[in-house]
């Protein structure tokens, strides 16, 4: 036991829970905001716990978009559960969601297929929990790992699409969206949370270091096979866009 540190589980102020009533009014506002930005092709990813996840899909199909995956996310290096009155915490729910029925969206099937060693790729996704050096420019008590959000990215994007994230955190969807060559807007209620986002992203603004997080990030089979798909990707194209 000695590698691990026991930490409270509480989630942020965000997260207390205020009722399913409240929880549903709240998603049902933001998600019909944010179905107003999004282009007719775009598709929308949302991450959540089970407080929240399966209200979210519900009101996903009240809203109209039609769910593509539920992804799980598998994380190689959960922490272990003291208790020992039941299962570990290992995994978490990404939805996965077009805007409309009938208009296709975007997906990079033949790229999933390589980073799964060229078989198709499954909705069960290995990728382990954040490291410390995604901590470089302060906290977030939530902050997702740069793998989880590259692979998304790169699996419902094309160069240069915009990509929206209205619950930002420390800003990792526009850390791996710059880092793949694609542009952000993000947005936090906590000033603590956008100075983060903005030392997070001073950071990637040096070349070398911008190069330095590209071979970090798990999931690819080889250190520089993300360089070599972006080097691959054309310049100019202007996709589907993405709303987090
Ligand atoms: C789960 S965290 C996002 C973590 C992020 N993915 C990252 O990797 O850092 C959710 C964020 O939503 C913000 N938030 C919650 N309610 C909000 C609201 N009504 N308006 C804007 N931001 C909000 C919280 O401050 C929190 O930083």
């Amino acid at each position: 036991m000695k590698n691990y540190k026991i930490i409270s589980l509480n989630k942020g102020a965000w997260d207390k829970s205020e009722g399913f009533d409240f929880i549903n009014d709240f998603n049902r506002t933001w998600l019909k905001l944010v179905r107003e930005k999004l282009k007719d092709n775009g598709t929308i990813w949302i991450s959540g716990t089970y407080h929240n996840i399966f209200s979210i899909g519900q009101l996903l199909q009240e809203l109209d978009f039609k769910i593509l995956n539920v992804i799980t996310w598998e994380k190689n290096n959960p922490p272990p559960n003291f208790s020992c009155r039941f299962f570990t915490h290992s995994t978490e729910l990404i939805i996965w969601a077009r805007k409309k029925e009938k208009v296709p969206h975007y997906y990079n099937y033949e790229l999933m297929k390589q980073l799964n060693g060229n078989k198709q790729m499954k909705d069960v996704w290995k990728l382990p929990a954040i490291a410390k050096w995604e901590k470089s420019c302060g906290k977030h008590p939530t902050q997702k790992p740069l793998a989880v959000l590259t692979r998304l990215i790169l699996a419902s994007t094309k160069p240069n699409a915009w990509i929206l994230d209205p619950f930002a955190g420390s800003s990792t969807t526009g850390i791996a969206a710059n880092l793949l060559n694609r542009r952000y807007l993000g947005m936090d209620q906590e000033e603590e949370f956008l100075e983060i986002s903005k030392n997070r992203k001073l950071e990637i603004e040096n070349p070398k270091t911008a190069e330095l997080y590209r071979h970090k990030i798990q999931g690819f089979t080889t250190k520089k096979e993300l360089e070599l798909f972006l080097a691959k990707e054309p310049t100019e194209e202007y996709g589907s866009e993405l709303i987090l």
